[in-house]
């Protein structure tokens, strides 16, 4: 049997897993969430909360796995792309448990670890698969052709998706992170009732940075025109009532439009590819529209479509005590002098 303590605290989330053999047997996750009122992640917050959370959060992790430290074979730990200050005490954390223990490291990318969510249960998709990796930092189309051989096809140009969710919920002034809360209005909402630009870019990557300011000249004209420019602006008055009034038909179409934007591509690259099992995973996979409109696509495609579990989707350990799992079985280790890499993304 092969049991891994797994870390992530990349971002702000402070989380631990134990997994034994390929089987999650805890996912603990503290959330901070002090950051709302700031309308985003304070990375100097962040770290100092993960330092507060951190033991605590391994420890309830491997009481309700039934594990103690001395059964453990390996700890994986998140080493990039996240805040720096954030993954230097998961990081460090992680180290110095491999030293005092004498075990192995595993060191783990994130965004490789969002994709493996989706080995987490017992119904798995097949090698090759695709994955569309959706989160607040990145927008990818990945080709899986093993568990630590992954290769990135398509990816945002500038914005990502969750990014795209947050900024245009703050448009509507909605707090931080507002992907969650546009999904919510949605599902009252016309998503056909407002039409926001496609981007024309070629091959299976992305944009999102029109659509945001698409949003902002839509919201500057309060519906009076469904022109995107700055010129037919409205009054702060108009513009607060129009979004009051019309908020879950302008969420769910601007959420339908993001949705589009990714399916395409992610259509396209499985026809290209001649690939049949497709994946979703990262934050915005929470999303309950993109679910619903993957799990569509999959049906009249044909395809093997395949959701993590709500918990997996944002960012979790449990998804890095997997990937632990499958480089434990590659003979993927690291060893002390591994640093967490200052990127924000990689
Ligand atoms: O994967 P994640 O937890 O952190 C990163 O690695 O970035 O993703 C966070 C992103 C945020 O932008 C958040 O607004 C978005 O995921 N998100 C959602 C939903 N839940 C989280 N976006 C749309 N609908 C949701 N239900
Ligand atoms: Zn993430």
């Amino acid at each position: 049997m092969i049991a891994i303590l797994a870390i992530e605290s990349s971002c702000d989330e402070t989380s631990a897993s134990i997994c034994c053999d390929g089987k999650i047997l805890s996912n603990e996750i503290a959330t901070q969430s002090m950051h709302a009122q700031y309308g985003g992640v304070v990375p100097e917050l962040a770290s100092r909360a993960h330092i507060q959370n951190i033991v605590p959060v391994v420890d309830t992790a491997l009481q309700k796995a039934g594990k103690s430290l001395d059964e453990i074979d390996a700890i994986a730990f998140t080493q990039a792309p996240g805040l720096i200050g954030s993954l230097l005490v998961g990081g460090q954390f992680a180290k110095s448990l491999s030293l005092a223990l004498d075990k192995p490291l595993i060191a783990v990318n994130h965004m490789q670890a969002h994709v493996l969510a989706n080995l987490i249960p017992e119904h798995k998709p097949s090698f090759p698969f695709l994955c569309l990796t959706v989160s607040g930092g990145h927008t990818q189309i990945v080709k899986c052709e093993s568990p630590v051989k992954l290769q990135i096809i398509g990816q945002t140009i500038d914005d990502a998706a969750g990014e795209a969710f947050d900024k245009a919920a703050k448009l509507l002034g909605l707090p931080y992170p507002g992907g969650p809360l546009i999904d919510k209005y949605s599902t009252e909402g016309n998503p056909l009732r407002f039409q926001f630009p496609e981007p024309k870019i070629p091959g299976y990557n992305f944009s999102f940075s029109g659509l945001k300011t698409a949003i902002l000249y839509f919201l500057m004209n309060a519906g009076k025109s469904q022109i995107y420019k700055a010129e037919f602006a409205a009054t702060e008055e108009e513009k607060k009532s129009f979004i009051e009034n019309n908020l879950a038909d302008i969420c769910a179409s601007i959420q339908q439009r993001i949705i589009t934007i990714l399916l395409k591509k992610l259509t396209k690259a499985a026809k290209d590819l001649n690939i049949k099992d497709l994946c979703i995973a990262g934050g915005v996979s929470a999303n309950k529209g993109l679910r619903k409109a993957i799990t569509a696509a999959g049906v009249q495609n044909n395809w093997n479509t395949f959701i993590p579990d709500f918990q997996y989707c944002t960012d979790n350990a449990g998804m890095i005590a997997i990937t632990g799992y499958y480089k434990y079985l590659a003979g993927e280790f690291s060893d002390l002098t591994i640093q967490s890499a200052a990127r924000a993304r990689w």
